[in-house]
């Protein structure tokens, strides 16, 4: 039997990896969180003092990374950087790095490979569109931006951050307005996704609902 892909895309906040995560376990296949491989290359740029603007030295950095998953971690040069990538820094900055044409290809590359050796749910924002635009299953979640800030908001919170919900409601738009109007495999709904508002739905109300398009 052939590899099952599943696609789960669409903007920050919109309960991609809350959902694709538990649909990965339910049908016991991987899970990968691609924009997980954004930030760990945006996360090791600031460590190191590059400047996220000049692309020269972000694609070299990504050039030298070696980005791997296992057992739900994301090792970043054989690190576990789970946590160290999901700072407020990292969120502010990794649309400009994930807006780089040639980071893209090599994550791409990754991806592609993973999907091809096994059964895969992936969550992004172009993985229906471009890195598998002939998944078995393409969904493309999305809900409203005040919805998508509380989510964050809540999140941050729990961790201690001292941050408002109005400045992350603020930076969500942002970083929306980055990934969908960049030149290359750009924030899009593919064409054959099926769309899901999940605003006001429970996280079972939207695993049910994905589980019923899926016939293995
Ligand atoms: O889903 P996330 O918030 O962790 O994504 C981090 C960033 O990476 C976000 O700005 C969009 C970008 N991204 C992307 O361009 N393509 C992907 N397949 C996944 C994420």
């Amino acid at each position: 039997m052939n590899n099952l892909v599943i696609a789960v895309d669409g903007p920050a906040g919109a309960g991609k990896s809350t959902i694709a995560k538990i649909i990965a376990k339910r049908l016991n296949i991987n899970y990968i969180d691609t924009g997980a491989m954004y930030r760990a290359i945006t996360y090791k740029c600031l460590k190191n003092n590059i400047d996220i603007n000049n692309e020269e030295e972000v694609v070299r950095i990504a050039q030298n990374t070696d980005i791997d998953f296992r057992d739900n971690n994301l090792y970043l040069d054989k690190e576990i950087v789970n946590e160290e990538i999901r700072t407020i820094e990292v969120s502010n900055n990794v649309s400009n790095v994930a807006k780089i044409k040639d980071v893209r290809y090599l994550m791409v590359d990754v991806q592609r490979e993973i999907g091809e050796r096994n059964s895969v749910i992936l969550d992004g924002r172009d993985i229906g569109s471009y890195v598998f635009p002939n998944a078995d299953y393409k969904f493309y979640l999305i809900a409203t931006p005040e919805e998508r800030g509380i989510r964050r908001f809540k999140e941050l919170t729990e961790k201690g951050y001292d941050t408002s919900l109005e400045e992350i409601i603020k930076d969500i738009i942002k970083r929306d307005e980055i990934d969908s109007n960049r030149e290359f495999a750009p924030l899009v709904k593919a064409e054959d996704a099926i769309e899901i508002d999940t605003t006001g739905k429970s996280i079972d109300e939207v695993v049910d609902y994905v589980l019923s398009k899926i016939n293995l």
